[in-house]
């Protein structure tokens, strides 16, 4: 199949497009490269053997994508790009409300001009806002507390409306619960810009000795040691579950949603107790108050993903604080570092 991966140079972007490559998919990827660099493609290349065909430029350029239809015989779409920080959000909701949403109606329009009607969402946990109870279930209500989550939930509104209207529609709207970890070689991972704000990120770079030492938010939540508690996936195994679900709604026609999650979850504690086993350095940690917009705890009920797609999260914890920490050792200015100086490993295990 050939597959449009926008966003494909980002942190779950690479990691999906790696799979795809390797289930013998033809990947054709758009990304502006605001927030990487092209240095993904290169280490893709090194994992896979193949460079993944690439435009530079933004799903809003409707021309762009235009050329790009009727270029390749796009079968389907997995549509990453966007913004993503929460607090940026924040700062600057109409910049997070244009690029979110605008490119996604101009990529469902081409999609539509060009009878590609196959579409996996990017979508967040951070739909549910602070309404869910745990597990959280698919069918709970949702009510976004962000900016940035709002234009995930408008977009998941959107696609809805679409398939209501035209039922050639087929889509996958996927919630993706706390996403950490990198791929096996350490070739490619995350890559913060500045300072992290997501807690493994910040982890690794306080074991570096780049960071002092964590904050932790909160430690008088309604949870057994008082601190955060979510629900951390390996992004190979997120990476897997978009394969499956291209399957899947080739197969089933229909407006899917899926969370994606190990249904399992982890206090910030307990998460500085792991990269410590993980990486062999001690965390210094200060405990300070709850950052605004947290929530106490979050994890997904993923059993519909089991069921419908046929896949669960394999990986333990462990591997993904193991596979963090290779990554941040082998990157530890990200993609800054290219590629030549690092040991590419000439066989490298999923
Ligand atoms: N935390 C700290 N110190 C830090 C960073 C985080 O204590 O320096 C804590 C947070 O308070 C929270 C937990 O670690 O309890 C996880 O925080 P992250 O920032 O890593 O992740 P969030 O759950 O806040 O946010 C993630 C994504 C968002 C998405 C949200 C959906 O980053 O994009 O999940 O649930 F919106």
């Amino acid at each position: 199949m050939t597959i449009l991966v926008t966003g494909g140079a980002g942190y779950i972007g690479a990691h999906t497009t790696v799979q795809l490559i390797e289930q013998n998919h033809d990947v054709v990827i758009i990304d502006n490269l605001s927030h990487s660099t092209i240095e993904p493609l290169r280490r893709i290349e090194a994992i896979t053997g193949e460079m993944p065909r690439f435009y530079q430029g933004n799903v809003q350029d409707r021309q762009l994508l235009q050329l790009i239809f009727q270029r390749h015989n796009i079968e389907a779409v997995i549509h990453f790009a966007g913004s993503k920080s929460v607090g940026e959000s924040v700062a600057d909701p109409l910049a997070y409300y244009h690029n979110n949403i605008a490119s996604t109606l101009v990529l469902c329009q081409t999609m539509s001009r060009f009878n590609v009607f196959n579409l996996v969402f990017s979508s967040s946990a951070a739909v549910y806002g602070n309404n869910a109870s745990v597990p959280v279930l698919e069918n709970m209500p949702t009510q976004a507390t962000s900016p940035y989550g709002r234009t995930k939930l408008m977009i998941e509104q959107i696609l809805e409306d679409l398939h209501a209207t035209d039922s050639r529609w087929s889509i996958a709207r996927l919630r993706y619960f706390n996403p950490i970890g990198a791929h096996y070689s350490g070739l490619i991972g995350e890559d913060p810009q500045g300072l992290p704000s997501n807690l493994v990120p910040y982890l690794s770079q306080v074991a570096m000795g780049s960071l002092e030492q964590l904050a932790v938010f909160g430690d008088d939540y309604d949870t057994p040691d008082g601190t955060g508690i979510r629900d951390f996936i390996h992004v190979v195994d997120l990476a897997d579950a978009h394969q499956k679900s291209l399957h899947f709604i080739a197969g089933h026609p229909g407006l899917h949603t899926f969370n994606l999650g190990t249904g399992r979850g982890h206090s910030v504690l307990e998460m500085i107790a792991a990269f410590e086993l993980a990486s062999g350095k001690t965390i210094p940690y200060t405990i300070h108050p709850r950052r605004e917009g947290d929530i106490g705890k979050s994890w997904a009920c993923a059993e519909l993903a089991k069921a419908k797609l046929g896949w669960q999260a394999k990986r333990t914890l462990q591997q993904m604080l193991q596979d963090a920490w290779r990554w941040q050792l082998q990157n530890p200015e990200g993609y800054e570092q290219p590629l030549l100086n690092q040991p590419i490993p000439l066989r490298m295990a999923s």
